[in-house]
């Protein structure tokens, strides 16, 4: 697919990797439209870049439903969806310190599962709705984690990430009846203000075991979403962008 002019709609775009796709993805000549839930952050990004943007919960299916609605009746149907919205909230199945043994919080549990799990599904399945009905050939690209592997103090995260590999395959199965084609990208540890959380003597540990020897960059993450977006036989498949690592 040619990017020049076309509906890219970016899940929590307003911050991170998101938005480095939108800025990249305008500057390819495309229009791309941003979701997310920090409306500072959306204020900023507009100021900044003129890229459009609103609050909406990808966890919300009413919300993903109606944001879906309107943004093709005003602008026609979407023509790329990238899946970006993703949280952590870490913590260990079971963990003892002397006579304590703490489980892991069932609202962590929830709450990455509702965003990274629940929030992929239902956008996937409202852009898909609407590029069929429109008769759009269109790309849908999930962002997956080298976490999918398995990542200590990650069940929660880890088993999302794993679960939006098998939806890339089973949507790029089903889909491409429709022309629509699906990818993800499965990014290692990427320069990024998700990163900057993880204490400094973690990192140095991870950046051991790297064999790049560094985190990768935004931009290289960004590349390669456009690789999916513009090589028309590529689907059903997840890309590893990690700089040579595995958890
Ligand atoms: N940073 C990394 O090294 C790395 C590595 C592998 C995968 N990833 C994945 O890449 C994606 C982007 O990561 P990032 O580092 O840019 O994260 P980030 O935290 O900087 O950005 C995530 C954005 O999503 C938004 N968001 C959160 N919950 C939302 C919701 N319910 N609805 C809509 N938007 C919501 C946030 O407000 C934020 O703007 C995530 O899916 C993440 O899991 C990141």
């Amino acid at each position: 697919m040619e990017i020049t002019g076309k509906n890219i709609v970016i899940t929590g775009g307003a911050r991170g990797m998101g938005r480095r796709f939108a800025e990249d993805l305008q500057r390819a000549g495309a229009k791309p439209y941003v979701l997310d839930v920090v409306q500072e952050n959306l204020d900023v990004l507009k100021a900044e870049t003129g890229i459009e943007g609103q609050v909406v919960d990808v966890s919300n299916e009413a919300a993903v439903e109606a944001f879906f609605e309107q943004f093709t009746a005003a602008n026609g149907a979407v023509d790329v969806l990238i899946n970006n919205a993703g949280i952590t909230s870490d913590a260990l199945f079971i963990k003892q310190k002397g006579d304590e043994i703490t489980k892991f919080p069932f609202a962590n549990w929830e709450k990455v599962i509702n965003v990274n799990l629940t929030g992929v599904f239902l956008c996937a399945r409202e852009a898909a709705y609407h590029m069929v009905k429109n008769k759009i050939k269109g790309v849908i690209i999930n962002i997956s984690s080298i976490s999918r592997a398995g990542n200590l103090g990650q069940t929660n995260y880890s088993a999302t990430k794993s679960a939006v590999d098998s939806m890339t395959v089973t949507w790029g199965k089903e889909l491409s009846r429709y022309g629509i084609r699906v990818g993800a990208v499965a990014p290692g540890y990427i320069n990024t203000e998700m990163v900057a959380k993880i204490k400094q003597e973690v990192l140095d540990k991870i950046i051991e075991k790297i064999p790049a020897g560094r985190l990768g960059e935004m931009d290289e993450i960004s590349q390669t979403v456009q690789f999916i977006i513009t090589n028309d036989f590529f689907t059903g498949r997840v890309i590893e962008v990690d700089g040579g690592m595995r958890i």
